[in-house]
């Protein structure tokens, strides 16, 4: 791909919330900041960015299409309708794996011998695109990891087929969740593997963009 000018880029960001009840939710640490980070970038190289994004402070540009959701259900259905027509998909989104089988319709009240919750998987929005990926399509995928972080990270782009594959590790100060600063390494299903140095997730976002449209 030579360049994101008129490319259509769909990036999912953030966290997702699912609900337990009507005031408590289970949800993860991340903010959207490097997702909305790429979401800017893609954005000012051209591209045609549609922001899919889970709760987040964080604000994005009028210039990005931006689509706030908030449960995995609710991501996977707004990724579903559009992904057919976009060139490039850019799953940065800290997914929830898990929610609650069954949402209360009124506050949980406390008793006194704890709380068992039953979870069931949510659906998988980049193994599905992996699926059902189109000639041309480029598919990137995060991956977090706190052990044996590149041989998992080799068996997560193969398992959801994705092109290219961004490691965070959990290991490096600075990097990951709420910090403005990350630290990455980019695979492909090449078996090529770039490791950066620590930067802005700006910084980092122009990496990203860099190692797509040098992807063959
Ligand atoms: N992802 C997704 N939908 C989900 C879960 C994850 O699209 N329901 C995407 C994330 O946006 C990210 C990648 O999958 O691009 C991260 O996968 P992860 O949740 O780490 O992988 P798992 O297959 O759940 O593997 P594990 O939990 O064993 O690390």
């Amino acid at each position: 791909m030579p360049e994101l000018e008129g490319k259509r880029v769909l990036i999912t960001a953030g966290p997702t919330q699912e609900p337990i009840d009507p005031v408590r939710y289970i949800g993860n640490r991340s903010t959207g900041k490097m997702g909305i980070a790429i979401a800017e970038a893609a954005a000012q190289q051209g591209a045609l960015v549609t922001l899919v994004c889970g709760p987040s402070s964080v604000e994005s540009s009028d210039s990005i299409k931006r689509i706030n959701v908030k449960t995995a259900q609710e991501m996977f259905d707004a990724v579903m309708e559009i992904e057919s027509e976009k060139d490039v998909l850019i799953l940065s989104a800290a997914v929830a794996d898990y929610r609650p089988k069954i949402v209360a319709d009124t506050k949980i009240k406390k008793k006194d011998n704890g709380l068992m919750i039953e979870l069931e998987s949510t659906p998988d929005i980049l193994a599905t695109l992996g699926t059902r990926k189109k000639a041309g399509q480029v598919l990137v995928g995060f991956a977090l990891e706190t052990d044996n972080e590149l041989e998992n990270a080799i068996d997560k782009l193969n398992r959801k087929n994705c092109d290219l594959l961004v490691l965070n590790s959990l290991q490096n100060e600075g990097a990951g969740f709420g910090h403005d600063t990350n630290r990455v390494s980019i695979l492909d299903r090449h078996n090529n593997i770039s490791n950066f140095e620590l930067k802005s997730k700006a910084e980092v976002a122009k990496d990203i963009l860099q190692a797509i449209t040098d992807y063959k």
